[in-house]
């Protein structure tokens, strides 16, 4: 039996989603508001889910507790209070969208965790707006 076990966490960030690539007036069309030169933050809700077997030893799929200090040390410290495009090397050459967010969360973790483990990453940019990705 397969359970998913939950973890909720928060940061603060901020960034700006624009295509270096491209001029100005694509940006402002493409992008509006978030586009804007001098940055805007989010209140980024996440919910990190491992889904595995049951050990039988102990009841637990991972041990709660160990799996907060995974998010807290690999990506709370990293992204909490920081600009997103100037503070993360990772979004230097990739635009940070939540879909981006995600996945580069999601490979932060991902390899900490027991091969066995299914990972699912949820993140909400907006108490409305959220993305999905569990690796494929
Ligand atoms: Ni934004």
């Amino acid at each position: 039996m397969r359970v998913k076990v939950s973890r909720k966490a928060h940061f603060n960030a901020a960034h700006r989603i624009f295509n270096k690539n491209w001029d100005d007036k694509r940006n402002e069309d493409t992008f509006g508001k978030c586009n804007g030169i001098n940055y805007h933050g989010h209140n980024y809700e996440l919910i990190v889910s491992v889904t595995g077997e049951i050990d039988p030893e102990t009841g637990y799929v991972i041990d709660i507790g160990l799996l907060k200090n995974i998010i807290r040390d690999h990506v709370e410290i990293e992204l909490d209070h920081k600009n997103l495009n100037l503070d993360v090397l990772y979004f230097k050459n990739v635009i940070p969208s939540a879909e981006n967010i995600s996945i580069y969360i999601y490979n932060k973790i991902k390899p900490l965790l027991n091969n066995n483990f299914d990972l699912e990453i949820i993140l909400y940019e907006t108490p409305r707006n959220f993305v999905t990705y569990n690796g494929n």
